[in-house]
């Protein structure tokens, strides 16, 4: 028995048989609105049910409960906007026809949109509340001035799925991984986000879960992410050598999370929460400054968020962690909770000294990044 997807049935939008057939007919008739990658990945964890229990882009009431009261508006927890922006112009069109047919930039048609409402919205308040910040510095808050003025709200239906450029067999829906977890007999599957190549304070914080968990879910986050991340691709490579080397195949198991990286911190760490839950994890790994970016937010702010909520309500378990680095004198990881050295003695290293270092075709120390990973990472910096 797998945890409950959150809302209790995992949503499943995307077509098949004659009903995918009558939608692929019908879809040159229709208004067409074109969607950017970050869109197609939010439409297809829609439409696979990573985002239970929504069925299609928010509808205003939903989208200003979110953007207030982290709930949609029958008070389901949800912490983020799941929206789709359209002009005017745009507007007019879908009104009149009621539905939309939706396509990739590369023209391929992958699914409808049922235009049940198109609303305006304050995208002062949405980066308020969501972010935190009206700073367009911040990779989220710029995003969200840049969307569109209004939202179309509605269910959505998938016919077609855009092929993963790389590593497709990475890509597994939330059936998928559900499944998965059942056959491996893991009754507690802790997660793991991550938009980082795995250091050594990463691997400690799944390995500390794991020994009180029966399996680990690598589940890198590998949609779009801000230019200076290190790309997914070099960031596989990376978790591919490291889990061969250094993790029991047997208790770990890694897929990908084709979502866009928003920067929101605490409330991206309820969201990536919700999420895993979908894809069948019972916990979920919180550490210091959670899916932030720069200074706006508190050290711990990600796990504070989780306050608000109980654990009926998220279902999926947090499991928080310190700050955590290696201590010379404690010979091993740890962090203020179980090392009582002072910090000369922590190997601490910012990210960008890494780069500098890797850049210059430095190997950081062990205890900072395995060496298989550091080998990886230099050729990248290197540009070979
Ligand atoms: S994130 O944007 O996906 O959160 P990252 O891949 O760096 O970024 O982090 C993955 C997870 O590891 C997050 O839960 C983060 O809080 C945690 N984490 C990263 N580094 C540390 C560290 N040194 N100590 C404790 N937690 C950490």
């Amino acid at each position: 028995m797998t945890i409950k997807p959150h809302g209790g049935v995992l949503i499943n939008r995307i077509l098949t048989g004659t009903e995918r057939e009558k939608v692929i007919a019908r879809a040159d008739s229709l208004p067409r609105l074109v969607l950017d990658n970050w869109e197609v990945s939010d439409l297809e964890l829609i439409a696979n049910g990573a985002y239970s229990p929504l069925t299609g882009f928010m509808k205003k009431d939903d989208y200003e409960h979110v953007v207030n009261h982290m709930r949609l508006a029958d008070g389901t927890v949800w912490s983020l906007p799941i929206v789709l922006g359209v002009t005017p112009e745009e507007a007019e069109d879908l009104k009149a026809a009621g539905e939309a047919a939706l396509y990739s930039e590369e023209g391929l048609l992958l699914g409808i949109i049922k235009v049940e409402e198109i609303f305006g919205y304050n995208k002062d308040l949405e980066a308020e509340k969501v972010f935190l910040t009206k700073d367009e510095a911040h990779p989220g808050v710029k995003r969200l001035y840049q969307r569109d003025s209004l939202l179309v709200g509605g269910q959505i239906s998938l016919v077609n799925r855009v092929k993963p450029k790389l590593f497709p067999e990475m890509y597994l829906d939330p059936a998928e991984t559900r499944r998965i977890f059942t056959e491996k007999g893991w009754r507690r599957v802790v997660a793991f986000q991550t938009r980082n190549p795995i250091h050594r304070a990463h691997e400690y914080l799944q390995k500390c879960a794991l020994e009180i968990c029966d399996g680990l879910f690598l589940n890198p986050l590998v949609g779009e992410t801000k230019e200076d991340d290190i790309p997914a691709a070099v960031r596989v490579e990376c978790y591919n050598v490291l889990l061969d080397k250094y993790y029991p195949a047997e208790r770990t198991f890694m897929s990908a999370f084709p979502a866009a990286m928003r920067y929101a911190g605490p409330r991206e760490a309820v969201f990536h929460a919700i999420v895993r839950k979908n894809y069948g994890a019972t916990h979920f790994i919180v550490g210091r400054d959670h899916a932030g970016v720069g200074n706006y937010y508190g050290t711990y702010d990600a796990q504070l968020i989780f306050d608000n909520f109980t654990p009926a309500e998220l279902g999926i378990t947090p499991l928080f962690f310190e700050h955590t680095f290696y201590c010379k004198v404690c010979g091993g990881m740890g962090s203020s909770k179980t090392c009582p050295h002072d910090k000369e003695h922590h190997v601490f290293l910012s990210g960008t000294k890494v780069r500098e270092m890797l850049a210059a075709g430095q190997t950081p120390p062990e205890e900072f990044t395995r060496k298989e990973v550091a080998e990886v990472l230099i050729r990248y910096y290197q540009g070979s």
